[in-house]
């Protein structure tokens, strides 16, 4: 085998898959593995999208279709974006793509050469920093982690590290993996800020629908009117329809910035696939009863949890305002067990509990455990019965 390139070989394997594995083997061996690791719905995708893509196949629609997406969806997502974000966007600044992870990718890609900053909140989604750099970049770290901020998005965090070389930022909200949602006016400033300095910003809302507050999720498109130009969203379908599978997400951007995606989406997947296309037409323009009955379960979920973590004590935590994360600190009993970090604690509950916790440090903050509530009551019920017995009790 020849030498990889270089670009390859500073990249690391996302660890929230190798948790995946991990699972897989050790239910190969008969555990049973209550898992707090899953970054995806464990709803089924609702019927009506399934049928629609059923249909789709019995209606042949199997073929390359445009590479940014068929005109269908584009008007879906514009018409279902306007009437929930309040901005009109044209075809030709909407780009479809297998899952908003490429979408993103696409995006780096398209604005930032060797050298270039690009700033990253911290803590980040696992995979911000490693698309950064392999576009050649340096990741740059917007500071969330004060312990008296509780995770909270500012636009200061963002601004304090620019440079002159950053070229672009990188806003998730809701995030993963604290759950917190920048509030308009931290966004407004943020915005009004790169923008004067011809600074993109890449707003990550995949998770956008999945909100617990009734205060409306600001638009970072209309926010600041002026910085159209310099702001692109990138949305998903995966989190909001438990459609992680179909690989759908879209960007909306500059006409410049969604043909460059486009050029290079042609040149390496083609066209999203054309049967999760259709179904997408279906989650966005048809009945959105099972979207609001899946955050409605997430709350009551976050809710039972929030009061389990209180009663053990000790954890502090910033609770959800989005998203399906805890990001807890467990720094006390990392202490009180004697262990190194979040990686061996991580690794210790996997082994006694049988129950998989995401550790902090795979997003850039030690001491702390991502727990994910998208599993049932049941599942919740049960890790947490075991969890407690096994901080208050030494496990
Ligand atoms: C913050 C964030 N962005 C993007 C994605 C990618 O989602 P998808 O590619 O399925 O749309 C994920 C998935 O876990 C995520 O958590």
């Amino acid at each position: 085998m020849r030498e990889l390139s270089a670009r390859v070989k500073t990249m690391t394997s996302s660890p929230t898959l190798k948790l995946v594995q991990i699972k897989k083997q050790l239910q190969s061996q008969g555990k049973v593995i209550l898992d707090f690791g899953a970054g995806e719905p464990d709803f089924p995708t609702p019927q009506n999208i399934k049928d629609a893509g059923i249909e789709a196949i019995h209606g042949d629609f199997t073929k390359y279709t445009p590479t940014s997406g068929i005109a269908e969806l584009k008007k879906a997502i514009r018409s279902s974006y306007e009437a929930e974000q309040g901005y009109a966007a044209s075809d030709s600044q909407v780009i479809v793509s297998p899952g908003s992870k490429y979408g993103l990718f696409l995006a780096l890609q398209a604005v930032v050469d060797p050298g270039d900053e690009v700033i990253v909140p911290l803590p980040y989604w696992v995979s911000y920093p490693e698309m950064v750099k392999f576009c050649g970049g340096r990741v740059v770290y917007a500071d969330h982690t004060r312990p008296e901020r509780l995770f909270e998005l500012t636009a200061s965090s963002y601004i304090a590290p620019c440079t002159s070389r950053t070229k672009a930022v990188i806003v998730n909200s809701p995030s993963n993996p604290t759950g917190k949602v920048m509030a308009g006016e931290e966004l407004a400033e943020l915005i009004d800020f790169f923008q004067r300095k011809n600074i993109l910003v890449l707003v990550d809302d995949c998770y956008r629908k999945i909100v617990y507050s009734d205060v409306a999720y600001p638009s970072p498109l209309t926010r600041v009117p002026a910085a159209v130009e310099h702001v692109a969203v990138v949305s998903s379908l995966s989190k909001t329809y438990a459609m992680t599978g179909w690989r759908l997400g879209y960007t909306i951007a500059c006409e410049s910035l969604a043909a460059a995606m486009t050029k290079i989406q042609e040149h390496s997947t083609s066209n999203p696939c054309s049967i999760s296309q259709k179904a997408a037409v279906e989650a966005l323009s048809g009945d959105q009863a099972a979207v609001r009955a899946m955050v409605e379960e997430y709350r009551r979920r976050r809710d039972y949890f929030a009061g389990r973590i209180d009663r053990i004590g000790r954890i502090p935590y910033a609770l959800p305002d989005g998203a399906f994360y805890f990001f807890a600190d467990f720094s006390h009993f990392i202490k009180e067990k004697r262990f190194q970090d979040d990686n061996q604690l991580a690794m210790d509950i996997l082994e006694k509990l049988n129950i998989i916790l995401v550790p902090g440090s795979a997003f850039g903050a030690v001491n702390h455990l991502r727990i994910s509530y998208a599993t049932s009551m049941e599942v919740i019920r049960e890790g947490l019965d075991r969890l407690e017995a096994y901080l208050r009790h030494g496990g």
